[in-house]
Order: structure tokens, then C-alpha cells, then sequence
């Protein structure tokens, strides 16, 4: 299944993400890729530099359980990964501020999703215990889209993964991506 990554803006987490629920699904066992269709490449320079090789760069002459797609905050180019994908995840912030944006970037995205695809967000950088994270079952509601039930908190060592990988979460961090992958998977 192929699992597109997106927001209409930078630095909402889509590549921390789609490289760490890569690995998530890889330590449960499956056969997991990622491809990057960001022309910055961050994912693919993440994943060369990966000790781990659980997680490979997608090669059409392999086959996978699951492929995570890394994308640019330009949505325009994504009209054939979108037509290709099982699920779309927007990864947004947990700000009311960016509502309008994701509300733009589900517009967007949709008319280019299979009928039988979902469409679902994914809140990245939540601050647990906080108005804001009280709110965002209303925030979703506000954007229209299904919001996953795992959000997926602020934490030191998820910027450290970039250069730790893996390694580099606790157990608390490795909790909350299994459940986000296994939801991403299921719901
Ligand atoms: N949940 C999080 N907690 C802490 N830092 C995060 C989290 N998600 C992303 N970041 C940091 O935010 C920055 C932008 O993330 P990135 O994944 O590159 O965003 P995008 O790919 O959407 O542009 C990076 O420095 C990353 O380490
Ligand atoms: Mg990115």
C-alpha cells in the first residue's frame, strides 16, 4: 500500500514523519520503503545516512508491504502519486492559525484520490495537557477531514532522529509512531 505524506506547507513534520513511521512498520516486521518525492531530498540523504537498512529507498523492482512517500510542500506535482495512493495523510500542526491551509491543501488533494483512498490528518508537534491539544477534535471538524486518534507529540529526540535514526526514541516516542503506523494502516 503506498501512503502519500503531504501538507501545502514546509515544516509541518512530513519528512520526520514519513521517515519514522517508515521505521515503525519495519520494526513490526513488515517490508517497508520510503519514496521521496521531494526534490530536496531530505528523506532519501536521512535514509542513506541510516545505520539501519530496514527501511530502503523505494525500487520498483522490489516489492513492499508498505510505501511511505515524502513530498514537497508544492502540491501541484503530486497529481500522479496522489492517483496512486491508499491512504493521504496531512500532517499539520496543531495550530488553529494553519486551518486555512490545510483546509487548501485537502482541497487540493482530493479531486486527484482514488474514491477509495481516505483522506486523514495527522496532528505532528502536539504539546500534551494543553488547550490546544483539547481542541484539535474540533480543529479537524473545522477542516473537514477525519483527524487520527494518535497525535504525535513535540519531543527532543524526534529532531535527533535525523542524525540517530531510530535509535534515538524513547520509548514513549516508539509507542506513539507504532500506534500512528498501525492506525495509518488500518483506520
Ligand atoms: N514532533 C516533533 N517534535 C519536535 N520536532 C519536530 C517534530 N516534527 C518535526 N520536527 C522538526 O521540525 C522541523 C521540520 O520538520 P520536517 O520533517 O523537515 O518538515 P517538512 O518535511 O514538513 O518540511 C525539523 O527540524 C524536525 O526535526
Ligand atoms: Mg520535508
Amino acid at each position: 500500500m503506498n501512503i502519500l505524506l503531504c501538507n501545502g506547507k514546509g515544516g509541518t513534520g512530513k519528512t520526520t514523519l514519513t521517515v519514522l513511521l517508515a521505521h515503525a512498520l519495519a520494526e513490526a516486521g513488515k517490508k517497508v520503503a520510503v519514496l521521496d518525492r521531494d526534490p530536496q531530498g531530505t528523506a532519501t540523504k536521512w535514509l542513506n545516512g541510516c545505520e539501519s537498512k530496514k527501511v530502503t529507498l523505494y525500487d520498483h523492482t522490489s516489492k513492499h508491504d508498505a510505501v511511505f512517500i515524502d513530498t514537497p510542500p508544492r502540491l501541484d506535482t503530486l497529481k500522479a502519486a496522489l492517483a496512486s495512493c491508499s491512504v493521504a495523510v496531512i500532517v499539520c500542526s496543531p495550530s488553529p492559525a494553519d486551518i486555512w491551509t490545510t483546509r487548501d491543501t485537502v482541497e487540493a488533494i482530493r479531486p486527484h484520490l482514488p474514491g477509495k483512498a481516505r483522506l486523514r490528518i495527522l496532528f505532528n508537534g502536539v504539546l500534551t495537557n494543553t488547550v490546544l491539544a483539547r481542541e484539535l477534535p474540533d480543529i479537524a471538524k473545522r477542516i473537514g477531514v477525519k483527524a487520527f486518534s494518535t497525535t504525535i507529540s513535540r519531543r527532543q529526540c524526534y529532531q535527533h532522529a535525523a542524525l540517530l535514526g531510530w535509535q534515538a526514541l524513547d520509548l514513549a516516542a516508539r509507542e506513539e509512531m507504532f500506534k500512528a503506523a498501525l492506525e495509518i494502516v488500518t483506520e
